[in-house]
């Protein structure tokens, strides 16, 4: 006989088999708003349907008698290893979704061999989080505000931090409409109603939240209280340009990443200009709803710029196959976001582990099925796009 399990949290773990399992877990555990403005997109929700149904259409090219004994999942990410092709994406506020926040991201990231991104909108400094896991791959995600000094700042803090690559995101002039968060009434940080209250009654664990949470450290706006779309009309630069990525390239010595890049032509641009690496993303279809498919872009971006820098991508990555599949097409490796966070909204810090412990096992397996030994033997003739 097995001992039955007391701790309600890994039997809950132990429950969750997929990134979906995950996902219903969170849904039980979090307030609806709070739910919601991680699970939503925006407008009709139409771009991350698009994307998850683009990876549902790849097929695979399998090949047998291989010697598939030993795996090693392992692969270079902009000029280091790393345990797996993946990349936790920066998310805003992460604190909202459970108390333990940034720094149970980060160390599961750590734990996992993998590299996190800390985001502009965290809700934990740079410092510490560099500090929870020192030795870990971590990199800091910029937005540019209309303050730029307080942006300047910022990118200094990270580079005195020790961030390893700053990826700065261009998909966000404004904030998208995500309608789930209009009909909530979600506000940051989020107002005390009737219906929050009700929300917090049905997951008691979720109440630690209201004693830690102090959303908008960096943005030094702690007086803030107002929806994500007015924050972001209120704080971030819509008169970005090219010239801005330019003056970020002479001041950011280490590597640099553009994160929301959703064309051949901007992709040829920001590589010219000298950036590492770009993420193809349309941001988890939370911005511009209706946006080109990252995966579906994958090929040509790969084609044109795929010699002078480094491609990554993300949205709508949810298992183990996803990450062969954008491998295969060419990227060196694919960010969630959602993801890990069902995983902090199940359970904490276990459930970060838990989300990437899922996505490696699958990933393996799928691997094997394939009949490839190691990530870095998997070729563009592995996968392909079915035609709709
Ligand atoms: C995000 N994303 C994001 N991106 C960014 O550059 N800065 C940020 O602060 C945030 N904040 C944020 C919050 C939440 C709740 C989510 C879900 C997403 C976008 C994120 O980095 C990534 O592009 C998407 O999450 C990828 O899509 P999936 O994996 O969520 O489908």
């Amino acid at each position: 006989f097995r001992r039955p399990r007391f701790d309600a949290r890994e039997r809950r773990l132990a429950h969750a088999h997929t990134i979906e399992d995950l996902r219903i877990a969170a849904r039980r555990r979090t307030p609806r708003s709070v739910f919601d403005y991680v699970d939503g997109a925006a407008e009709q929700e139409i771009g991350i349907g698009r994307a998850r149904r683009a990876f549902e259409d790849v097929e695979f090219h399998p090949r047998v008698l291989r010697d598939v004994s030993r795996v090693d999942a392992s692969t270079d990410v902009l000029g280091a290893r790393s345990a797996l092709p993946l990349v936790l994406a920066p998310t805003g506020f992460t604190r909202m979704m459970h108390h333990e926040g940034e720094i149970a991201v980060a160390r599961a990231a750590a734990r996992a061999g993998i590299p996190y991104v800390l985001s502009t909108m965290g809700t934990t400094d740079p410092e510490s989080v560099r500090a929870c896991a020192p030795t870990a791959r971590q990199w800091f995600q910029l937005y540019l505000w209309k303050d730029r000094e307080a942006s300047e700042a910022l990118v200094e803090r990270a580079a005195n931090a020790g961030y390893e690559a700053l990826v700065l995101t261009v998909d966000t002039p404004v904030g998208g409409a995500r309608m789930r968060d209009i009909r909530n009434g979600l506000t940051i940080p989020p107002t005390l109603t009737l219906r929050t209250l009700a929300g917090m009654a049905v997951c008691p664990a979720w109440w630690m939240n209201l004693l830690t949470t102090e959303p908008l450290r960096f943005a030094a706006l702690s007086g803030f209280d107002g929806t994500v779309e007015e924050l972001v009309g209120r704080m971030f630069d819509p008169s970005v340009t090219v010239e801005d990525l330019r003056w970020l390239r002479a001041r950011w010595p280490g590597r640099l990443v553009v994160k929301g890049v959703q064309s051949v032509e901007d992709a040829r641009m920001v590589a010219d200009l000298g950036a590492e690496a770009i993420v193809l993303s349309n941001h988890g279809g939370r911005q511009l709803d209706r946006a080109p498919t990252p995966l579906e872009l994958l090929p040509r971006v790969v084609d044109a710029v795929g010699q002078d820098c480094e491609i990554l991508l993300d949205t709508g990555v949810r298992t183990g196959a996803d990450l062969i599949a954008a491998r295969a097409l060419g990227a060196s490796a694919a960010m969630i976001g959602r993801p890990y966070l069902y995983g902090l909204m199940a359970a904490g810090e276990r459930g970060v582990d838990r989300a990437i412990e899922i996505l490696g096992a699958e990933y393996a397996r799928t691997m094997r099925l394939l009949g490839v030994a190691g990530t870095d033997e998997i070729r563009a003739e592995h996968a392909s796009l079915r035609s709709r």
